[in-house]
């Protein structure tokens, strides 16, 4: 990577070593520490000790209870998506799916009434800080301080933002009460010795939650239709699901294990465009698959490279969502499949992402058919994840 020579695990034993069995030999890498000073010491940028507190204190956010009861918020932004869409209107699909991700986010955040202006403030700020985010990891650490257009433009978002998670956290605090969203859990998060996070340390798990939220779900979502459309015999069966299993309700987190055909498309749609990079640090000498490193080493796995290995996935171009029913998912190895990683960094979100993704899937493909725009060229485009350049698709009524 430009002057620093860093080493990619290129096989799923490897990627198993630094993530997991080997897991105490590394720590985060280079990337996250330049994501910190935006980010603050969040969930995905701290690590050690302090991530491990961090984890235990927030994983009760993510507890099969409070995702459940996310349902709502993400049904009220599916809804208020949708409620501008009309019947041959062509849409940017990836723009679309961003503002659905930003509001699902915004809106499990900050459920009471006290918390709108922080919600809007998140909703409008959060698309242009994410592309800020992008910007840092790939420019030198100078280049940040430097007064451009677009860094002063980044750091007048990041003090709006700052202000309205600030303003929000202490109108809870002196409300006092749950309102039965997620600030509210972070507020009440506790650590072993009892003692919870200050405002500093809630402010950064909020923009933690709607960075590392936002982007990975919407690209999933805008692939999803991207390929439904061009897989006519699977959108078919996604279709023919979602109508008898849920007719015109919306999906809940029960609901999940039932909709295996929409489930098992938008998982091979995070297989097919996955993260393309993530980092980890040596922390001691370690030695992988016989080669030494020493410590301070930068190791490199990439989601995209494993997903797109025919030793692991056969025909990895091909976008197959049976490839995920048990007879022929039982056999692909442990560690191959990482667009949610695994080991003490294993996305906390995951399964609050599955039923965001299946809520919106679930009610767009009750009432709309995206179709192509025909000539019109789709590129992936890896940012943070791979994203669909160019997709518009116009709304056809069902
Ligand atoms: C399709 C959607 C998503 C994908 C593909 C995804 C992917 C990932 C990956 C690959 C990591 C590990 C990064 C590493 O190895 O350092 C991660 C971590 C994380 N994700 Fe997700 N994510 C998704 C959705 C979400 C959502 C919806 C949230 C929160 C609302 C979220 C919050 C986080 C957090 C806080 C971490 C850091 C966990 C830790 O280090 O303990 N993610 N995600």
């Amino acid at each position: 990577m430009g002057p620093l020579p860093a080493y990619v695990v290129t096989t799923p034993e490897l990627a198993r070593q630094v993530l997991v069995t080997g897991s105490q030999d590394f720590e985060r890498g280079r990337l996250s520490g330049k994501l910190t000073r935006a980010l603050g010491s969040g969930l995905a940028t701290s690590t050690g000790q302090e991530h491990r507190t961090q984890r235990r204190m927030l994983q009760p956010a993510f507890s099969r209870t409070a995702v459940a009861a996310c349902a709502e918020p993400m049904r009220a932004a599916a809804e208020s998506l949708m409620s501008g869409w009309t019947a041959g209107q062509v849409i940017d699909v990836n723009q679309a799916m961003d503002a659905y991700s930003s509001d699902v986010v915004a809106r499990s955040l900050f459920g009471s009434e006290v918390a709108a202006p922080a919600a809007a403030e998140f909703r409008q700020s959060l698309p242009g800080l994410l592309r800020d985010m992008v910007n840092r990891t790939i420019l030198p650490e100078w280049w940040a301080g430097l007064p451009t257009p677009g860094n002063r433009r980044a750091a007048r978002a990041l003090a709006r933002v700052d202000a309205a998670a600030h303003a929000a956290i202490t109108a809870y605090r002196a409300a006092d009460r749950d309102e039965g969203d997620l600030l509210s859990l972070l507020i009440a998060a506790r650590d072993e010795d009892g003692s919870g996070l200050g405002d500093t340390q809630i402010r950064d798990q909020m923009i933690t939650f709607t960075l590392a939220g936002v982007e990975t779900t919407s690209a999933t979502l805008a692939w999803f239709f991207h390929e439904l459309a061009h897989h006519p015999d699977i959108e078919r069966r996604v279709l023919a699901e979602i109508d008898t299993v849920l007719g015109t309700r919306e999906p809940t987190l029960d609901d999940l294990p039932a909709l295996t055909e929409t489930t098992h498309a938008l998982l091979e749609s995070t297989r097919l465009y996955a993260s393309w990079i993530q980092m980890r640090r040596a922390i001691r000498p370690v030695v992988l698959d016989g080669v030494e490193l020493p410590a301070g080493t930068e190791v490199i796995y990439s989601p995209y490279l494993l997903h797109h290995d025919p030793r692991w996935f056969p025909n990895p171009e091909a976008f197959d969502p049976d490839r995920w029913n048990p007879d022929r998912a039982d056999v692909i190895p442990n560690g191959a499949y990482l667009a949610f990683s695994a080991g003490i960094h294993k996305c906390i979100g995951e399964s609050f992402a599955f039923l965001e993704t299946t809520m919106l899937a679930a009610m767009a493909c009750q009432r709309w058919r995206l179709r192509p725009v025909p000539g019109v060229p789709v590129r992936p485009v890896a940012t943070g994840v791979v994203h669909p350049k160019g997709l518009v698709m116009t709304l056809t009524p069902r």
